[in-house]
């Protein structure tokens, strides 16, 4: 029942009345404001055989959930009560005016340091599903996520069937290690990092020793009935196939907008991406277990990631006489091969915006400005007096946009622009197109010549953007699913090799693509994606792999106010960290 998710310590809850502007001229949406309070602090938490401390909020992990709907205001005051610097990214939500709440550590805001506190606030607008948020600095992530569940406005319904329950699927990625030393010595060594021990499902690992069979994730469902699954990939590196065993789910949701529904018997999720799914259950007569898993897709060489399966259950209970099916004898559902390429094309294909007269897909039909980057990998020359451990002795991995390597700033972008102060801080001559051409897909040349900088593109307000993002096989071709700040967007097209701006365009689908946060660059190929520039800041876009961003596979749009107060970033909070 959906009724049951609103948290018992809900509280203070005030109504008020916003107007939106020119998103819905003329009407007035009713939103409460919803107050959630996150203190960061350290927690002891066993797994694998052992215990670490971890960074999480008010003591639980993943992260509480927060819950709103449609239309209302979230106010979430994070007190930092750990020695790291930290930021929280609400990842997805639009923050129409209100990019002092995004998130990004040096892009949007300075860190809150130890024993400091700042008010995340923003209004959920035209979104209804799951998304989720997370730290946004360093790899903090590894443990500090959780789900944001966005119900839809009062009065209205789910376009599919009422599930009888609501349940969030958080996948994770567990080191034994501290990740934080994990990244610190990837980043000193020049190397690819220690992979991850094992995936999670909300927060555990599975039987995959015999000392953590008792940190296994069970659903517990009735028969014949339906769920509706809230799927989050919250790994840092990988991209996951997610399969139950004899059961299969109907996709209605992706990053938080509606899809066409589609079957499916296995989900494909890149790091950043939600979905939601309806399951419905098998007309059972006895208690019955069935397996549920999830392991990596990745085109990346062997042993340079966890290719490990993370085991859950799936527990009908109907009776009182308990069913006593070992974990270990039920068996796995058969995942597709790491490497399925193909799979992944064909799953991306099925995608389409709900797109009917109520949640219509307003696809950018005219482009004001069109963008070409490459994104891949690459590497830097090893400083003189080290040794490095790149993909060569005398190198260390890197990843760029356009051959552009972002380096992160030492003060937040969005103040230094908003005060006038970007000199020094960031240039804005970020290339339309990658400085270099070359088969982007076959061959590489021997220097692709990687630079660094802090480079922005400036849109107007209101700009209609295309943008195709061309994956290359500098070191490996790799899927990189790349995110957008600040918006959603559409994906028009996709293809596997290098895009041709002749043939590839009239292929585009303008009517009903599938709107998203969060897309793959396929491995080997490219995507086109289109948005309307209609939210005022500075915007971070990369690769959501997490190690790929430490490498540099990010940039950054700077978008301008409008004319219209509505269409104007507001003024920073007092309490904004400063660095
Ligand atoms: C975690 O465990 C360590 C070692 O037992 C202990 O010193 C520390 O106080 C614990 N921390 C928390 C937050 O419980
Ligand atoms: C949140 O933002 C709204 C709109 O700017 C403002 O009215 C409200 O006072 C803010 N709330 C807090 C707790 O900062
Ligand atoms: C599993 O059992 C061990 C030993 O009793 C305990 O320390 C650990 O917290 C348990 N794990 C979970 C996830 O409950
Ligand atoms: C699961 O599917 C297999 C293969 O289709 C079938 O043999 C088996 O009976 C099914 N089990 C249940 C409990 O539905
Ligand atoms: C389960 O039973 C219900 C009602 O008895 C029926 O509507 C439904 O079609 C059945 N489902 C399956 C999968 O057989
Ligand atoms: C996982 O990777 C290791 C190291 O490359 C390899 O030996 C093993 O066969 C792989 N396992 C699976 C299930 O692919
Ligand atoms: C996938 O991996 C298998 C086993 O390593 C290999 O035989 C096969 O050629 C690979 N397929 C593709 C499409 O790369
Ligand atoms: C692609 O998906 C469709 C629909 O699910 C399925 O029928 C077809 O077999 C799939 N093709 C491949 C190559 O996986
Ligand atoms: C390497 O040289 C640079 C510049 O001379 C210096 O700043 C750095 O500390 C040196 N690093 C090591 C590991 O010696
Ligand atoms: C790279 O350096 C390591 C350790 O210094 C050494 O063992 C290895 O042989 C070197 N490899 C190459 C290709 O030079
Ligand atoms: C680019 O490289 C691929 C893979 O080697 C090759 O199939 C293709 O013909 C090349 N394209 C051009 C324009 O050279
Ligand atoms: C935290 O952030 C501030 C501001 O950028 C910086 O000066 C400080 O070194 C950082 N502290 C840690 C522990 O990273």
């Amino acid at each position: 029942m959906v009724m049951s998710y609103l948290p018992s310590c809900f509280f203070g809850a005030l109504l008020f009345v916003t107007f939106f502007g020119n998103l819905y001229p003329g009407v007035a949406l009713a939103g409460v404001t919803r107050h959630y309070m996150f203190n960061i602090r350290l927690k002891n938490v066993t797994r694998l055989c052992g215990t670490k401390s971890i960074i999480a909020v008010n003591g639980k992990f993943p992260g509480p959930r927060v819950l709103a709907r449609e239309g209302d205001r979230v106010v979430i005051k994070v007190v930092n009560r750990v020695s790291n610097n930290i930021t929280i990214h609400w990842h997805g939500i639009r923050q129409l005016q209100s990019g002092w709440a995004d998130g990004p550590a040096y892009i949007t805001q300075c860190p809150i340091q130890t024993g400091q506190s700042y008010v995340y606030n923003f209004t959920i607008t035209g979104q209804r599903g799951t998304l989720w948020y997370h730290a946004h600095i360093s790899w903090i992530r590894a443990t500090l996520y959780g789900p944001i569940i966005i119900l839809p406005k009062h009065n209205e319904s789910y376009p599919f069937v009422k599930p009888y329950k609501e349940v969030p699927i958080m996948f994770g990625e567990w080191w034994k290690a501290n990740t934080e030393t994990v990244i610190n010595q990837a980043i000193q060594t020049g190397a690819g990092p220690n992979s991850s021990d094992t995936f999670t499902i909300n927060g555990l690992p599975g039987p995959s020793l015999n000392c953590s069979a008792n940190e296994t994730y069970s659903l517990k469902v009735k028969p014949g009935k339906t769920y509706l699954l809230r799927l989050i990939n919250a790994a840092l590196n990988d991209e996951l196939f997610f399969k139950i065993t004899n059961h299969t789910f109907t996709i209605v949701d992706a990053d938080a907008s509606y899809v066409k529904p589609f079957e499916t018997d296995t989900i494909f999720i890149a790091p950043g991406q939600t979905h939601n799914v309806l399951l419905k259950t098998k007309n059972l007569t006895s208690n019955t277990k069935f397996l549920m898993a999830a392991r990596p897709y990745s085109t990346a060489a062997a042993g340079t990631f966890d290719n490990t399966t993370v085991i859950g259950l799936l527990e009908y209970h109907v009776d009182n006489i308990t069913s006593n099916s070992s974990i270990n004898t039920l068996p796995v559902p058969p995942l597709p091969p790491i490497n399925a390429t193909t799979y992944i094309a064909n799953w991306t294909n099925q995608q389409r915006s709900l797109g009917n007269s109520k949640f219509p897909a307003n696809v950018p039909q005219t482009i004001q400005r069109r963008f070409f980057f490459t994104v891949g990998l690459g590497t830097n020359p090893c400083p003189k007096n080290q040794t490095c451990q790149g993909p060569t002795n005398a190198t260390k991995f890197l990843a760029s946009v356009n051959n552009i390597s972002f380096i992160m700033p030492t003060t937040a972008l969005l103040q230094a622009y908003y005060f006038r102060r970007g000199n020094g801080v960031y240039t804005t001559d970020f290339p339309n197109n990658p400085l270099i051409q070359f088969n982007y897909t076959g061959t590489p040349p021997n220097n692709t010549q990687v630079t660094n900088g802090t480079k922005l593109v400036v849109l107007p307000f209101n700009t209609t953007v295309e943008l195709v993002l061309q994956g290359t096989s500098i070191l490996g071709a790799e899927n990189h699913p790349f995110h957008l700040h600040g918006y959603n967007f559409y994906a028009v097209g996709q293809g596997s090799g290098n895009f041709n701006s002749t043939t590839d365009p009239p292929n585009f689908n303008l009517v009903d693509p599938v709107e998203r946060n969060t897309v793959g660059v396929p491995s080997g190929g490219w995507v086109a994606i289109r948005f309307r520039a209609d939210n005022p800041g500075i915007w971070f876009m990369h690769c959501h792999i997490e190690i790929h961003i430490t490498w540099g596979l990010r940039m950054a749009w700077l978008v301008m106010d409008g004319k219209l107060s509505s269409q104007r970033l507001l003024p920073p909070p007092a309490d904004l960290p400063k660095c």
